[in-house]
């Protein structure tokens, strides 16, 4: 089998226990304290088990999480840009001490999802964290908002998964990362571009993904299905969308369906480090930095998340970013276009904000086919008839 690109640090971790230690271990949690952890910290987990985030091995500790909030790595200087953190409420962290176990409990189902020792317990400045990751401490900022929701003592240590999370729906598109690479090693891919996306893929996304492919040898379509705002399009509607592009659209021997179950953080820049580096981990190869990667609002430049990759070597990446600029459909070229290959102006270049697209749709009209492919339309006006989007 051929040899898939190195993951991040070096090695794909795997602390998803399994088998009689896995029994054993569940035993022993019974007699640990319980700390109750939310969806969001449970995917946190999940993705460290399977080493979607090596080399994470556990919740940042209070070194590296300096670290990486000041200067985008971790303390022995591996590239990482987004904290990942356990907060706990700071009269429970009181009461644990260094080298203690602890259970790590579903605060909805009770179940015990893995076990955490407690390496480091330590406070931090918030809105300093805020200010460096999001560039913002504006509160109106979805990820802000998030991160000031959240206590501001943090638990480090390394971690066990013991339990993994069920998906409500779509289970066959979940793939670890040492499946992935066996299944791209095994169909022969050489090159595979990683694509993220927390949206429907409209014919933007497709230009790019396209452009790309016909550089790699595959495209794997990894859209993210963990926690965004609310007024993003679900996860499940969004599932459907991808499946009937997929089956109109795209070459079958060329694309990989399977979703990033992570919560979006909306950090723009910095996130788009991060989506780059676990999409190594996936056996990603190349990876898709279109305009306001991850962005919200007006918080981030158009290109800052492309720019962002010049702090960083190609060696310290490993994995290469394909950077695209803004795309569109302009009526004077009759195609899909961006500012590098069309000459044309604005007025010819047909524009939709996501605003007014979600109210065509809502209205159960269809977007022009120079934004969004007819059958993805419908996928999307059947989902926007559900109560959720309804207000
Ligand atoms: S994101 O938050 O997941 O980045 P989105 O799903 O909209 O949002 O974008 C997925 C990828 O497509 C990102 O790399 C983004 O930069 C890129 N992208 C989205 N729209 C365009 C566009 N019109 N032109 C170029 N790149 C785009």
């Amino acid at each position: 089998m051929r040899e898939t690109i190195r993951p991040h640090g070096g090695t794909l971790i795997n602390r998803v226990i399994e088998g009689e230690k896995r029994m054993s271990l569940l035993e022993h949690a019974a007699t640990l304290y319980s700390l109750k952890i939310d969806a969001w910290t449970i995917s946190d987990l999940d993705l460290i088990g399977v080493g979607a985030f090596s080399p994470l091995t556990g919740f940042l500790g209070e070194q590296d999480y300096h670290s990486v909030v000041e200067r985008m790595r971790l303390e022995d200087g591996t590239v990482w840009s987004i904290p990942i953190t356990l907060a706990v409420e700071p009269h429970i962290a009181s009461g644990l001490a260094i080298g203690q176990e602890v259970a790590l409990v579903g605060a909805q189902d009770g179940i015990v999802y893995g076990i955490i020792e407690v390496r480091s317990i330590y406070h931090v400045d918030q809105r300093k964290e805020a200010l460096s990751v999001f560039k913002t401490d504006d509160e109106a900022h979805p990820g802000v908002q998030k991160l000031f929701s959240r206590p501001s003592t943090y638990v480090g240590g390394p971690i066990q998964v013991l339990n993994r999370p069920k998906p409500d729906k779509f289970e066959e598109f979940y793939y670890d990362p040492a499946e992935t690479r066996r299944l791209f090693s095994e169909k022969g891919w050489k090159s595979v571009v990683g694509f993220q996306t927390r949206n429907p893929v409209h014919r933007a996304h497709e230009y790019i993904q396209k452009s790309a492919m016909e550089i790699v040898d595959a495209l794997f379509l990894n859209p993210l299905v963990g926690e965004t705002k609310s007024d993003d399009i679900s996860a499940d509607v969004r599932m459907r969308s991808y499946l009937v592009l997929l089956e109109n659209y795209y070459p079958k021997d060329r694309v990989f369906l399977g979703v990033f179950p992570a919560a979006m953080r909306y950090a723009g820049p910095r996130e788009a480090i991060f989506h780059a580096m676990v999409r190594k981990n996936y056996g990603c190869t190349h990876f898709i930095v279109g305009r306001d990667h991850a962005g919200v609002g007006d918080y981030y430049g158009t290109y800052e998340a492309q720019e962002i990759f010049s702090n960083f070597t190609p060696e310290e990446l490993g994995i290469t970013p394909l950077f695209f600029e803004h795309s569109f459909f302009c009526t004077k070229c009759g195609n899909m276009a961006s500012s590098k290959t069309c000459p044309h102006g604005k007025e010819d270049h047909l524009h939709l904000s996501g605003t007014k697209v979600r109210a065509l749709l809502r209205d159960g009209q269809c977007p022009p086919p120079q934004f969004t492919r007819p059958e993805v339309a419908e996928v999307l006006i059947e989902g926007m008839k559900e109560p959720e989007y309804q207000v």
